[in-house]
């Protein structure tokens, strides 16, 4: 099963200048990233292997998809792929029964769209203004025509889980 995971501000906001604004304060939303995602593989982009401090999420096979970084510069536990599609079938080849989350950001986000089987979204009670900055992502629009809404579901701290099933995914 192929999951893309993310959390946004109210406004659909992902990102502000590499963070996540919001980093820190919600730990229901961390404790349940760590739970969902552990065991499994975390696809993520440059940027958020950046983010994460550049070190491997533990319990977890950690694939980065880049151009720029050279494997034998990353620690233990990670690698390079060039597309988020390869890291899924080196993640599928390696051990089928793995989940795999896509973890982020925006543009590994938008381009596993029609890869994914799920889209689980956490909406954040915040409004995030950054005005400041154009250093702002958000997450990608969900076709309708593609995904389908499943749940809906009330969390801690305000969290809100939303989970869309693809209808006809294509990788
Ligand atoms: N709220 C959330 O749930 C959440 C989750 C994750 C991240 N974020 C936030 O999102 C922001 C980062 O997102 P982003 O979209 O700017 O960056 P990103 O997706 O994390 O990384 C983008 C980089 O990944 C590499 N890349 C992407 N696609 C590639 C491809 N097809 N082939 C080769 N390399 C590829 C490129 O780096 P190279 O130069 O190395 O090729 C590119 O510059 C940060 O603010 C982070 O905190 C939020």
């Amino acid at each position: 099963m192929i999951t893309m995971i993310a959390a946004v501000s109210t406004n659909g906001i992902l990102g502000v200048d590499g963070k996540i604004p919001w980093m820190g304060k919600y730990s229901a939303d961390m404790k349940r990233f760590k739970s969902l995602t552990s065991g499994g593989t975390v696809i993520m982009g440059t940027k958020t292997w950046h983010s994460i401090g550049g070190k491997p999420l533990p319990n977890r096979t950690n694939m980065i998809i880049s151009a720029s970084l050279n494997e034998c510069d990353l620690p233990a536990g990670a690698s390079i792929h060039n597309r988020p599609q390869r890291a899924m079938i080196a993640s599928k080849y390696t051990d089928p029964t793995k989940n795999i989350w896509v973890i982020g950001g925006a543009s590994i986000y938008l381009q596993s769209m029609s890869l994914v089987d799920y889209i689980d979204l956490t909406i954040i009670p915040e409004y995030v203004e950054a005005y400041h900055t154009h250093d702002i992502v958000r997450f990608p629009w969900i076709n309708p025509t593609k995904f389908e809404l499943e749940s809906k579901t009330d969390g801690e701290q305000g969290l809100i889980h939303l989970k869309y099933k693809a209808l006809d995914k294509i990788g």
